[in-house]
């Protein structure tokens, strides 16, 4: 088979110091593949008035696999200040780059794994009779990454004929005399085709992995049009799947839920603000944002991303401190994604030996503050902590 390429976008901050890192993996656990840098982010957002450049998009296009690493989103004031003097005023709105690649591609499927690795002193522990248990969390979370409240259709101070076709709904009377300026809109949508994908997604996951629950998480007593929807896709999907249990939870008891039984878990749904929710609830209990890894996946182009940030605090120290290992569990979803799971199998085990001897800490696995002092008091830096798990490949 021909070689693959993959398009890098290290972004902002921490993503450029942890994506090289995860490509370091990749390499030593053989899996061979080209790689084409793409630009993406704030530096482009202040010089060309674009954090998300036709050219990578075209790159994407082109190769259709990509690892991101984090960018950096700024208020809108100080999104204009930073632009570049001879481009300001002229309309260029900044939008953030990440959400832009989702909705271009359609990358509809959001994936967020939250496995808990034996050892890990961040795993979550609850009291059992006088003394500890620690449940292992198995949880993947399914989440809609292009509707819902996250579609960016809203308003303060609607247009007037979007205020007289909300006045048609006989709810929207209580806000009849609310001046337009006092007055913010964020619309929810939600589609049936998105909604049957990702319920189908999520079955056909549950169906190969062997889990024995797809739980669907929304609203549907209160938010009953999108949260419905979604349910009343999840029952049709669930016929096609027998064996494994169709579960339904609210969001918020899901919140509560997820410290008391998380191990009752499987796979879980939900729409694109409920999902980003819950998968940071679930990544809380298996080591947080050095852990969290993500993909998303459109019917022809993937990216997979750590679902954190660009950290911007951190991106001056060096050596850095960051876990790469949220990232590296990226790329290994982006290698289960291609079928070379042998590779990503081997990776994930070298993760889990690291963090099981805990000889080798980042500082976030320490509980330390973050800062310079963390190398002092025990834990290894970034390169560090790849070296580990390279050495355990
Ligand atoms: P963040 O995820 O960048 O950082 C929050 C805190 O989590 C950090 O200060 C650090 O203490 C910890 N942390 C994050 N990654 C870590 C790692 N790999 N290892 C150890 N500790 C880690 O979120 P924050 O501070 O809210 O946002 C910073 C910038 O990142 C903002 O500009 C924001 O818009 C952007 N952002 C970008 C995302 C993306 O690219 N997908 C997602 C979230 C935020
Ligand atoms: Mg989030």
């Amino acid at each position: 088979m021909a070689k693959r390429t993959i398009v890098t976008m290290p972004g902002d901050g921490i993503g450029e110091t942890v994506l090289p890192e995860a490509l370091r993996v990749l390499a030593a656990s053989g899996f061979d593949a080209d790689y084409v840098h793409a630009d993406i982010g704030w530096e482009f957002w202040k010089t060309e008035g674009n954090a998300l450049p036709d050219r990578t998009i075209d790159l994407l296009r082109q190769h259709k696999l990509g690892l991101f690493g984090a960018i950096t989103s700024k208020p809108k004031e100080q999104a204009a200040e930073e632009l570049a003097p001879e481009l300001r005023n002229k309309g260029y709105v900044y939008a953030s780059p990440i959400v832009g690649l989702r909705q271009h591609f359609d990358l509809d499927v959001s994936i967020r794994p939250c496995q808990t690795f034996p050892g890990n002193p961040l795993n979550f522990i609850r009291r059992s009779g006088d003394g500890f248990d620690e449940p292992e969390v198995d949880a993947v979370i399914f989440r809609q990454n292009t509707e819902g409240l996250y579609a960016g259709v809203e308003w303060t101070d609607p247009p007037d004929e979007v205020r007289s076709a909300l006045e048609t709904h006989p709810r929207m009377a209580r806000f009849k005399s609310v001046p337009g300026r006092d007055l913010a809109i964020s619309t929810r949508i939600f589609t049936r085709n998105a909604c049957q994908r990702i319920m189908t997604e999520a079955f056909t996951y549950a169906k190969k992995f062997g889990y024995k629950s797809v739980t669907v998480c929304e609203k549907p007593n209160v938010i009953r049009e999108t949260s419905g929807m979604l349910r009343a896709e999840a029952k049709v999907a669930a016929r096609n799947y027998a064996g494994i249990d169709l579960w339904e939870t609210n969001i918020d008891a899901q919140m509560m839920w997820l410290t008391k039984n998380p191990e009752d878990y499987g796979v879980l749904v939900s729409g694109n603000m409920f999902g980003d929710i819950v998968s940071d609830g679930f990544a809380g209990l298996v080591g947080g944002l050095g852990f969290a890894c993500s993909a998303n996946i459109g019917r022809e182009v993937a990216v997979f991303e750590p679902t954190h940030g660009s950290a911007p605090k951190y991106q001056q120290l060096s050596p850095s401190i960051v876990n790469p290992i949220a990232m590296i569990l990226s790329a290994c979803m982006m290698l289960d994604h291609i079928g070379e799971t042998k590779a990503s199998e081997r990776i994930r085990t070298a993760v889990g030996t690291v963090v099981a001897e805990g000889k080798v800490r980042t500082y976030d696995m320490m509980r330390l503050t973050g800062g310079p002092e963390a190398l002092a008091n025990g834990a290894v830096n970034t390169t560090q902590m790849t070296d580990a798990i390279i050495e355990k490949l």
